[in-house]
């Protein structure tokens, strides 16, 4: 009996960080209610040491719709993960992702209701007509012109203003390429921005009011295969292309 106890003190001990601080999970009140949570919760804390706990004000959330990713279903809903790109969170959802995960999530009998799905069924994303553009170019680009204020990926997570919408945030926009190819007419834009050949020029007597933003179609064309390139999931995931 006393070794059994040792051993568990033991497993405790070298569990990876236990200690860190837990990740708060909100749901919805059905998924909650139904015991899910308890029930896989607990199994991703074990097997990778990040604890995560239901929290209504949680810092993570799953939700009844997008932005986030598809992660179970039940009863017609599609619940979705939306994480702060953090590896800890992102990955929770990989874990919700994975065989294993999935196992554990059909696996729950709940007391009432439907058991839940994990083989979700992305809805079908608005037909997207290709945009030929170099994306590695259109992310330096982005980086340049764009970065100052808006959070266009890991690569300035930390710099963009806080009030301005992160590309993956406009990506997850069922309109992202409308509003991108027109985001020079958009506000605040057409002040400090020039569109070699598209815009006027700024009038003489109203100066940009800040460093402009002068590029030509085809730089933004690149800046659109950049977006393309991104998804939701991309918040804090390193992009795949490079
Ligand atoms: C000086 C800061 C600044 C720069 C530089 C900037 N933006 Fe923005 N952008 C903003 C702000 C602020 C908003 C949010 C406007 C709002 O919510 O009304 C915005 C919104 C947008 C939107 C959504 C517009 C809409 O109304 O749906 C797009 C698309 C966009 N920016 C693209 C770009 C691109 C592409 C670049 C670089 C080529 C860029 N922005 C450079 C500040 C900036």
């Amino acid at each position: 009996m006393r070794f059994v106890l040792l051993c568990l003190s033991l497993t405790f001990i070298t569990s990876p960080s236990l200690s860190q601080e837990a990740i708060g999970l909100s749901a919805p009140d059905e998924v909650s209610d139904s015991g899910l949570l308890q029930h896989i919760l607990p199994r991703f804390s074990l097997k990778t040491g990040i604890r995560v706990i239901a929290d209504e004000n949680g810092e993570m959330s799953l939700n009844s719709a997008p932005p986030g990713d598809p992660v179970f279903a039940r009863g017609g809903v599609t619940y979705h993960l939306l994480t702060d790109g953090t590896d800890r969170q992102d990955r929770f959802r990989d874990w919700l992702l994975s065989d294993i995960g999935k196992r554990t999530v059909e696996s729950f009998a709940p007391q009432q209701g439907e058991p839940f799905s994990a083989s979700v069924t992305v809805a079908a994303a608005p037909q997207e007509q290709a945009i030929d553009g170099n994306v590695t170019l259109g992310q330096e680009l982005s980086l340049t012109h764009c970065g100052r204020c808006h959070v266009i990926g890991p690569q300035n997570r930390m710099n963009g203003l806080g009030s301005t919408p992160s590309f993956a945030v406009l990506r997850a926009m069922p309109d992202w390429s409308d509003r991108f190819e027109a985001f020079f007419a958009l506000n605040p834009h057409p002040s400090f921005t020039q569109i070699i050949d598209v815009t006027p020029p700024f009038a003489v007597d109203r100066p940009p009011p800040i460093h402009p933003v002068e590029i030509t179609l085809d730089e933004l064309e690149a800046i659109l295969a950049f977006v393309a390139a991104l998804s939701a999931a991309d918040l804090g995931a390193p992009l795949q292309f490079q």
